[in-house]
């Protein structure tokens, strides 16, 4: 396959062509369409070895692996027109759920910014995009991973609408690379149910500049793997993840964050083939703890967990120790609290969480999602 530089030159290629057309109406006429709609919807994801440190241009300092889910979506629709006068800058507008969102314009113009010069067609359209999540607004669930990759998904099959010469496969890798550059755990959502970021010794054709799927067979206990998500703070993120991404820049345990890292998603990658749960379950929390401890660890210094985090946290490992149901957590850059077990305890979680954990959810509110495949066109 192609590498992303390549099909970045084979892109330049093609639109240098375009240029060496003597008028600019013969350049305008190599557009296979004038406008066009197009629509995808992209799922969020869950990391189980975190990415936690970044270098630029939005590339990783170590290798992260995470759980494709299903219900936690972004759908998002572009409509794309030629533009008649080429003004400057882009020319686009954002819609939330049907309404204007003036204040997600900037995001959207600084991501236009990073990816033009993989995306040439971008400055000779204008672009109407419309965006809404399947998850209850301001949940505290990052809409990041979802939205930028839905994003990235859609200008790719523009592209190929207007013309491009990418196969299917390398349209799926441009969309992770394109969606890194908007948020890097977004380029894990375009595939599933498993996906790596960051270049690893062991995984085979893993790369800093986009997602890959896991390659080998998952153990039967991981397919269809549930992840309800306890929703404690839905408030603003306290800490935003760039600001930090950065506090890992002169982190006095930076180097041995980034090598333990990459020695959990080798032995993950194991565990996820051969089934070893108990070895999951260590590998797993450890890594949602060390996250979490990065962060009270920097300068300055951040506590994103909630009382009600630690207290549901007791309780899973209470239930874990009473019943032996293999059932584990994982957290984000915040307070809420990733249940994760087997498809076959689902009934027995449930009631477990109805019970013990819901009265410490916000409005008792919490979201049963698992693993799922990734980006599908609408
Ligand atoms: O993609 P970002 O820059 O929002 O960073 C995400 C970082 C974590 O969610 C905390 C971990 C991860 O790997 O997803």
């Amino acid at each position: 396959m192609k590498s992303i530089l390549n099909i970045g030159q084979s892109k330049l290629i093609f639109v240098e062509n375009f240029i060496l057309g003597t008028t600019y109406r013969s350049i305008d006429s190599l557009y296979k369409k004038d406008q066009g709609k197009v629509a995808f919807t992209a799922p969020s994801n869950i990391a189980l070895v975190k990415y936690w440190g970044k270098r630029p241009v939005q590339l990783p300092e170590n290798a992260s692996l995470s759980f494709t889910l299903s219900e936690c979506r972004t759908e998002t629709s572009i409509t794309y027109k030629r533009r008649k006068d080429k003004g400057v800058g882009f020319s686009i507008a954002f819609l939330f759920e049907g309404e204007p969102k003036l204040s997600f314009e900037p995001k959207i113009h600084t991501f236009f910014d990073r990816i033009a010069p993989y995306c040439l067609f971008l400055n000779d359209f204008e672009f109407i995009i419309n965006s809404k999540n399947t998850f209850p607004h301001s949940s505290g669930i990052a809409s990041s991973a979802s939205g930028m990759s839905a994003l990235a998904m859609c200008l790719v099959e523009i592209e190929n609408e207007l013309g491009g010469s990418l196969s299917a496969e390398e349209r799926i890798e441009k969309a992770s690379f394109l969606a890194r550059l908007g948020s890097g755990s977004a380029c894990r959502s375009i595939e599933g149910p498993i996906t790596i970021w960051g270049k690893h010794q062991k995984i085979k054709g893993s790369s800093d500049e986009f997602a890959v799927p896991f390659e080998h067979e998952i153990a039967s206990v991981f397919k269809n793997y549930q992840d309800t998500v306890l929703l404690i703070d839905k408030g603003e993120k306290q800490v935003s993840s760039t600001v930090g991404h950065n506090l890992m820049h002169g982190h006095p345990f930076a180097k041995t964050r980034f090598e333990q890292a990459n020695a959990n998603l080798d032995k993950l990658s194991s565990v996820l083939q051969n089934g070893d749960i108990a070895q999951f379950i260590e590998i797993v929390e450890s890594e949602a703890l060390t996250l979490h401890a990065m962060m009270m660890t920097s300068l300055p210094y951040f506590i994103l967990m909630k009382p009600n985090t630690l207290e549901m946290i007791n309780s899973i490992w209470n239930y874990r120790k009473e019943t032996g149901v293999p059932v584990c957590f994982t957290l984000d850059a915040g307070a809420n609290v990733h249940v994760l077990y087997p498809e076959k305890d689902k009934e027995a979680v449930l009631a477990f969480i109805e019970a013990e954990l819901a009265e410490k959810c916000q409005n008792r509110q919490y979201i049963c999602d698992y693993l799922g495949i990734g980006i599908k066109k609408m």
